[in-house]
């Protein structure tokens, strides 16, 4: 395994690996780092691609000088190393939704993490960044997302995941992949908001997705979070 570097928007970076016996097709886990006066990681990757992951980013950055670590929700593969990622970075620290740090960040990280209130903007100094929570979508209470609104890139995580290596960024068909690994993993919480939710993110006007499993999107963003909103109304409609 190894990881690929490519900045996807100006000062925004993707590490990608590829693991290639998960799905016929193989499966893609990728980070963001924001290089900025207070550079912040988006995913830190599970524990066993710590030596990986980090060496990739040390390419681009020391980092023992990061200064923030976020991601889109509790799982090994968001956020399994942040321990690591903070022992490496002694500024860095923890920042995610009020949910996620009341209900598991505050006993799981070893640094005390920075609570952020729904719509909250973190200055980066080169970047200005806003949280925005969105329980269940695409999975698990702490949901949230990242805006980049100096790029207006959105890092939506586990949003439009897709299988197999791919470009680092498109600007073709993400809806159909993402169906079909929908059919693949049933990984997205089908409920009366999701399709509402996921709208609501159309109306920051995106111009570049920043997604977790497969490659990112520079085509019309706005467009694709609705048809993805229509795809989850319309399993929601069948599974009832
Ligand atoms: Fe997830
Ligand atoms: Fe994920």
């Amino acid at each position: 395994m190894d990881t690929k570097t490519h900045e996807i928007a100006d000062g925004i970076f993707r590490f990608s690996t590829f693991v290639p016996d998960i799905t016929p097709a193989g499966f893609t886990f990728n980070q963001f780092l924001i290089r900025a006066a207070e550079p912040l990681l988006f995913h830190t990757g599970p524990r066993a691609m710590f030596p990986l992951i980090s060496e990739a980013v040390s390419k681009v950055m020391p980092i023992s000088e990061l200064r923030w670590l976020t991601f889109g929700h509790v799982e090994a593969d968001e956020c399994g190393s942040m321990n690591q990622w903070l022992a490496a970075a002694p500024k860095c620290k923890i920042a995610h939704g009020g949910i996620g740090v009341m209900v598991s960040l505050n006993d799981m990280a070893d640094r005390p993490p920075r609570a952020l209130n729904n719509g909250e903007v973190l200055d980066l100094g080169d970047h200005k960044v806003r949280h925005i929570d969105t329980p269940h979508v695409p999975h698990g209470w702490e949901a949230r997302v990242l805006f980049d609104e100096t790029t207006q890139t959105l890092l939506c995580g586990d949003l439009f995941t897709h299988t197999g290596d791919g470009p680092p960024l498109t600007s073709g068909d993400i809806v159909g992949p993402t169906k079909s690994a929908e059919e693949i993993f049933h990984s997205s919480c089908l409920t009366p908001v999701t399709g509402q939710t996921i709208r609501g993110l159309a109306e920051l006007d995106p111009k570049v997705l920043a997604i977790m499993h497969g490659s990112s999107f520079n085509g019309d963003a706005p467009q694709a979070l609705r048809e993805l909103a229509d795809l989850y109304d319309e399993l929601l409609r069948q599974a009832s």
